[in-house]
């Protein structure tokens, strides 16, 4: 299997809730190296910007207001079948629908406020890495 990398975003609710460490400790436990990461505030640009994808969606404004609404914790991460597997791990968009001890069938309240993003594909995982790193903020490898 290809090593891929992955960007998440520890959400405003997951650094508000004092979950920055728990979590961060459950994606290294699942084999996830960090290879940047930062605290930042988004504003209302950075963060439509981000989920552009979804502008035309009906909840495309709360999404950005909630993204908006306090800090976050950006990372690029880096593992084999780093997406995939990443997406397994935090669980399905509705906490509701996500599996048994996925990071957001625990930590999520609802669907709009679920405690964490995961890249969907290895090329969005590129550009959105990028939106957030330059790569001179990525850490090489390790020998
Ligand atoms: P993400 O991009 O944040 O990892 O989430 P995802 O792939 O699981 O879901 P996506 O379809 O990309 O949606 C992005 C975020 O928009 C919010 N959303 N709200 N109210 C709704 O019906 C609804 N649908 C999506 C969620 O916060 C979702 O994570
Ligand atoms: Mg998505």
């Amino acid at each position: 299997m290809a090593v891929e990398r992955t960007l998440t975003i520890l959400k405003p609710d997951c650094v508000r809730k004092k979950l920055i460490g728990t979590v961060t400790a459950q994606i290294q436990e699942a084999g996830f190296e960090i290879k940047a990461m930062k605290l930042t505030r988004l504003t209302e640009d950075t963060a439509g910007g981000f989920y552009a994808v979804h502008k035309e969606r009906p909840f495309f404004g709360e999404l950005v207001e909630f993204m908006s609404s306090g800090a976050c914790v950006p990372m690029i991460l880096e593992k084999e079948n780093a997406i995939a597997d990443f997406r397994e791990l935090i669980g399905a968009t509705n906490p509701e629908e996500a599996a048994e001890g996925t990071i957001r069938a625990k930590f999520a309240d609802s669907i709009g406020e679920n405690i964490i993003h995961g890249s969907d594909s290895v090329e969005n995982g590129r550009l959105e890495a990028a939106y957030f790193f330059p790569e001179s903020d990525v850490v090489a490898n390790e020998a």
